[in-house]
């Protein structure tokens, strides 16, 4: 196992007697010890909630068996709270690197401060933090959803130019204080400023879930009497808002145009069938690409502080073309 530091055996020492030893290793970083040259990996997964998480996980956890990784994998079931014990568990155990996407962007300051302390380098993927100490992490593997945000919005702009009148846009936002949730809002409204006729006249939000867009959307369709489109942070949502389009005896994706972020095999099965008519893809199959950062942050290496995942975006005739070769 990799070399700790001499602070890491200390806290080995005194928080773990579950750690597995190893205090003469001699590498850089904390570790769990064990004798071999196997990385071990804490992840903290934020949960379930979607199809592009289920992905996400599949990604990671299969990258890491193939790069021969110990993985120790957990899932916050969306809650902040969660993750921190998970973090401070990974901690205690002296994992070689702890990797983790942040369920909010706030408060990470003291647990990420903790790591930092032990020697073990972390690695944010998929969602940023804000923390001012960019030195509690050593690298960002993720999207920009702001550009997600306004490859939305900008084709809606299009969309609309020959539309006379004012368009009723309806949001469903993602987990609130999710970078995510505040990116993809920031990008959209910067997009669709260019044209005074498109208006976000609601917007709440539905966590990322289909439960929650359907519920939410038909709160919408209760309350607001003209809604043109749906702008829903990912495509769970998406296809949730669609339900509650058709139970209220609306044509999504005619009626009610809708726009959607991700791009999963559901997503784009909704678009293909003209029921969605814009999707963002948000890449989730960033396992592979982890797994090499963490061999590097591992082995002491310089890593760039920001990784950004390639994305495209996709409408109905594009779906059917690529659909079924659609890996998630
Ligand atoms: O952080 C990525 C977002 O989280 C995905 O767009 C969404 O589906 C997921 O829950």
């Amino acid at each position: 196992m990799f070399r700790k530091s001499f602070v890491a055996v200390i806290a080995a020492t005194t928080l773990a007697l579950t750690a597995c030893g190893g205090g003469s290793d001699t590498g850089t970083s904390g570790g769990s010890g064990g004798g071999d040259d196997t990385i071990t990996m804490g992840f903290a997964q934020v949960g379930a909630e979607s199809g592009w998480r289920t992905a996400n996980t599949k990604s990671i956890q299969e990258a890491a068996e193939a790069a021969g990784v110990d993985l120790k994998f957990s899932d916050a079931q969306q809650k902040q709270e969660n993750q921190i014990k998970a973090i401070r568990s990974y901690i205690q155990q002296q994992v070689d690197v702890i990797a983790f996407s942040p369920v909010v962007e706030s408060g990470w300051d003291t647990v990420l401060k903790e790591a930092k302390d032990a020697n073990i380098p972390v690695i944010l993927t998929d969602r940023a933090v804000d923390s001012a100490d960019t030195s509690l992490y050593k690298t960002f593997l993720g999207s920009d959803f702001i550009e997600e945000g306004k490859k939305a919005g900008e084709w809606l702009v299009e969309d609309s130019a020959s539309t006379e009148g004012p368009v009723n846009i309806v949001e469903l936002q993602g987990t609130t204080g999710a970078a995510p949730a505040i990116d993809r809002k920031e990008g959209f409204e910067a997009a669709i400023a260019a044209d005074p006729d498109l208006t976000i006249v609601e917007s709440q939000t539905g966590d990322f879930t289909r439960s929650g867009g359907k519920q939410v959307m038909e709160a919408f369709l209760k309350n607001t009497p003209d809604i043109d489109v749906v702008y829903a942070h990912n495509d769970d949502m998406g296809l949730g808002a669609i339900e509650a389009i058709e139970a209220a005896g609306k044509v999504p994706g005619k009626d009610i145009k809708i726009i959607t972020v991700d791009a999963v095999k559901d997503g784009m099965t909704a678009l293909a069938d003209g029921k969605i008519n814009f999707i963002v893809e948000c890449n989730p199959l960033l396992g592979e690409q982890l797994m090499d950062l963490a061999a590097k942050v591992v082995a002491g290496e310089e890593v760039p502080a920001r990784v950004v995942t390639e994305e495209t975006t996709f409408t109905p005739e594009q779906a059917k073309e690529v659909l079924a070769s659609r890996e998630y």
